[in-house]
């Protein structure tokens, strides 16, 4: 079965949060299960320079207004395709936004583009391609099941696509003024098409138009019913009603293993946990925090609302004062950085923040935190608290989405069952939050509970293998 996978970042080649690590994974997840999936990402600086010398096996005159190559490459093991359009992905910044932090202003059209030649691919407009199913990942890649709904490539075929919803807040809403521009037909234009309160909704095209809807955890699938968490689509997700799925996101245990991970200064398994120790050490001198034998909490993050932020923020002097130290590694919201700089300015040698973003700084934190807060207000999989688990760091989460799905909280019974792996708390606050952090302090102190808490984190699999099976199975009923 041939699957197009189509990704606006994919690992190794740009990220700039989960959706990348995922699409990066998927390709080796499903190869076990008689798929083979090729990847489409757009063609970003850095994904250029990734191929080296490529010839050309498509070209637009004009996709979207500008012309475009398609170029085929590898990525890791398996097949690529780039869309080479200069006009739109030749550009500095990020792949969403300029330097300053600012969402590129013509996004609809970069992504518009990207979605129609992901249909003409799929639906067979380029010489010697051929795919069974097309999967389209968040709004960037929305437009791509309308358009092999309402306008299929001339001679080719409407493929059945899967679209997956990686976070219900990003939707991709555009002024109507852009209907004309993205070559749909007038019919398009409905409640049951592109059309979403009087603007284009991408995502929601995505919805209405793909035959198979599925989100990462399925604790979300379930909250996205809701007005809370659907944002404006919960409606549209309960009348799809069997078509939603949740299938937890696994981790590339290839690039996530303490026994291997290049970036360690020592390597380390669920038998020799003491050996964490120097990582440990090293994680306090990179941020310039005191060397003790309390316990070090770590954060690897977006600074955002979504992210609980905020409230980390307001509980920062409680944590020191029960004895907590914190690394923090992210960016994003001013002024929760602004906040973050005072609150180390307030405590040196016990709270130090890094703004930025480094791969390989948050595998050592990863490999040397004793504990990853994650108080999300809401989180549809969430991969870091998964690399907490695998490597020992234990996550203090709340219980929402894929977090409430990966985390056994540190209850009574779970601790007398020998099961727990975690912290929980509820609905982000102030309260809930001290409260977690006390509960994890106070188990910090206990050394044998605290190891089992580790050892069974690290014991459990969170590879691909289930998820792989379940979206091949996915692919084939649709293509059935
Ligand atoms: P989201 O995609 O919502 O940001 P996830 O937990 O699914 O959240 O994925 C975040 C990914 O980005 C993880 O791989 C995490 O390690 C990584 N990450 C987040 N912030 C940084 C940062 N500042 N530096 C390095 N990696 C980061
Ligand atoms: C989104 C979500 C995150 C999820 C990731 C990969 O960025 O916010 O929870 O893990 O996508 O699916």
């Amino acid at each position: 079965l041939k699957v197009l996978s189509v990704a606006s970042e994919a690992v190794p080649l740009v990220k700039t949060g989960g959706l990348a690590d995922v699409a990066g994974a998927l390709p080796a997840a499903v190869s076990g299960h008689g798929v083979e999936m090729t990847t489409l990402l757009p063609g970003y600086p850095a994904v250029m320079q990734s191929l080296g010398k490529v010839r050309a096996i498509h070209t637009w005159p004009a996709l979207l207004g500008e012309p475009a190559r398609l170029l085929a490459g590898r990525i890791g093991d398996h097949p690529l395709l780039v869309l080479d359009a200069p006009g739109f992905f030749a550009r500095g910044g990020q792949p969403y936004s300029d330097s300053t932090g600012h969402d590129w202003g013509d996004n609809w059209r970069r992504f518009a583009a990207f979605s129609r030649a992901a249909a003409d691919i799929a639906g067979g407009a380029v010489k010697r391609k051929a795919f069974d199913v097309l999967h389209a990942h968040d709004w960037q890649a929305a437009l791509a099941p309308a358009y092999l709904r309402y306008a299929p490539p001339e001679g080719g075929q409407a493929v059945p696509s899967v679209q997956t919803v990686h976070n219900m807040a990003f939707q991709g809403y555009c002024h109507a003024s852009i209907f004309p521009w993205l070559g749909l037909p007038h019919e398009a234009w409905s409640v049951d098409g592109v059309e979403y309160h009087g603007g284009v909704g991408m995502l929601k095209a995505g919805l209405t138009s793909a035959g198979k809807i599925t989100t990462v955890s399925p604790t979300y699938a379930a909250e996205i019913r809701s007005g809370e968490f659907g944002m404006g689509l919960e409606g549209l997700i309960r009348a799809r009603g069997h078509d939603v799925v949740g299938i937890l996101n696994g981790i590339d245990t290839a690039l996530w293993n303490p026994a291997t991970d290049p970036a360690l200064a020592r390597h380390y398994t669920p038998r020799t946990l003491p050996r964490r120790a120097a990582n440990k050490r090293a994680i306090e001198t990179v941020f310039g925090l005191d060397h003790d034998d309390g316990p070090l909490f770590v954060v690897i993050s977006r600074l955002t609302w979504q992210k609980g932020m905020d409230v980390l923020l307001e509980v920062l002097d409680h944590l020191v004062g029960i004895g907590g130290r914190l690394a923090l590694l992210g960016s994003g919201d001013p002024r929760i950085e602004q906040g973050l700089h005072e609150a180390a300015a307030r405590h040196p040698g016990r709270i130090a923040v890094r703004i930025g973003y480094d791969e390989d700084l948050s595998h050592r934190m990863q490999g040397g935190g004793d504990a990853i807060l994650v108080p999300s207000r809401f989180e549809p999989c969430g991969l870091t608290q998964l690399y907490g688990l695998a490597y020992g760091c234990v996550p203090v989460v709340a219980r929402t989405g894929g977090l409430a799905d990966t985390v056994i909280d540190a209850n009574p019974a779970a601790l007398a069952a020998g099961v727990a792996t975690g912290v929980q708390h509820g609905a982000v606050s102030y309260d809930s939050l001290a409260a977690a952090l006390n509960r994890t302090v106070a188990l910090y102190w206990q050394p044998g509970e605290w190891e089992r808490l580790q050892r069974n984190g690290m014991k459990c699999d969170f590879s691909w293998a289930a998820s792989g099976r379940a979206y091949a199975d996915l692919y084939r009923s649709l293509a059935a």
